[in-house]
């Protein structure tokens, strides 16, 4: 039997490492955590996106008291970008969140469901989402959402 090891890399960088494009987007996620709508978990998360010609769509988490009918940060801000600007490719998505104590020390990563929805927006613009995890010790920076879903399933998958 063979055994087969997949890797995922990951940059971690401070704030000021960052690109002024970059540190812009994260300040953008960070200031969408104040639209979240969360009285059931008290934990905000912002994303903020942008686009190919530098549009910036940001999203929250908006919950609902049956559960499974709220949406993550992440969706909300790719749902509405694809709604108001469809032409245009997804580049780089930021991600911060804060619970009750403030922003999280360490970086949020996106849920698997907003993994896959990531993974679809790569496919259909054929473009990569870089993903910026903002935590208060640093900046998870990753290249693909690939990185965070070995073996993914896409539409060629059905081939
Ligand atoms: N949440 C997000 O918005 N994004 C993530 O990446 C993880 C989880 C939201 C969903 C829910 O409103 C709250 O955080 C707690 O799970």
């Amino acid at each position: 039997m063979k055994e087969i090891k997949l890797q995922t890399t990951i940059r971690l960088a401070q704030s000021e490492e960052l690109s002024e494009e970059d540190r812009l987007l994260v300040q953008r996620a960070i200031e969408a955590t104040a639209s979240s709508y969360s009285p059931y978990s008290h934990f905000a998360v912002g994303a903020a996106l942008r686009l190919t010609d530098g549009t910036i769509v940001i999203g929250s988490n908006q919950e609902n008291a049956a559960f499974p009918s709220g949406l993550c940060a992440e969706r909300t801000a790719i749902f509405a970008a694809g709604a108001t600007h469809p032409d245009q490719a997804v580049t780089t998505l930021a991600i911060a969140a804060r619970n009750e104590a403030g922003l999280t020390a360490e970086p949020v990563s996106p849920c698997g469901a907003c993994r896959q929805v990531i993974l679809e927006v790569e496919q259909r613009y054929k473009c990569p989402v870089r993903i910026l995890l903002y935590g208060t010790n640093g900046v998870y920076i990753i290249n693909s959402v690939r990185e965070l879903l070995p073996l993914c399933f896409v539409d060629e998958s059905m081939r």
